[in-house]
């Protein structure tokens, strides 16, 4: 089996550190791939972090993961609460899978309250700013251990 982790972003997320910084803060999507790749590392796992605006993308990307990644960390952004093609790719998908939002959604508007990938996931970080992607890395790699 692959050591690789995959780490999926959806639609704007590619903006961390950028946009509202009082909701999602002022760390970058390359700090989380900084700070991911070290843990990973600790666990003998390898990162392969991507990030897309397009929702077929991240399905092709899902769809890709199966045989060639150990896990997947995902942040599907607003599709996580409408997109049933995420859920179905990921349930196409064998190995496990984390799921990751930056703010406490249930805190948020209701609309956020719902999300397919949850699922799906064998767990869910929410609220934990952009510390919960390196979170969910610790604990993908105790899965895997
Ligand atoms: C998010 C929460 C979603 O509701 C929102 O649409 C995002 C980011 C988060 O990381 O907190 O784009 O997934």
């Amino acid at each position: 089996m692959s050591n690789l982790i995959y780490i999926l972003n959806g639609p704007n997320l590619n903006l961390l550190g950028q946009r509202e910084p009082e909701i999602y803060g002022a760390e970058t999507l390359a700090d989380v791939e900084a700070a991911c790749a070290e843990v990973a590392q600790g666990f003998g796992l390898g990162i392969e972090l991507m990030q897309s605006n397009h929702e077929g993308r991240l399905v092709d990307w899902i769809q890709d993961a199966r045989g060639a990644a150990a896990g997947i960390i995902i942040n599907p952004g607003a599709f996580t609460h409408t997109s049933v093609a995420i859920l179905d790719a990921l349930n196409a998908y064998e190995g496990p899978v984390l799921e990751v939002h930056v703010s406490n959604v249930h805190r948020r508007e209701p609309f956020r309250h719902k999300s397919y990938v949850s699922l799906r996931a064998d767990g869910v970080i929410a609220g934990f700013g952009t510390e919960g992607y390196a979170l969910a890395m610790r604990r993908m790699g105790s899965l895997l251990a």
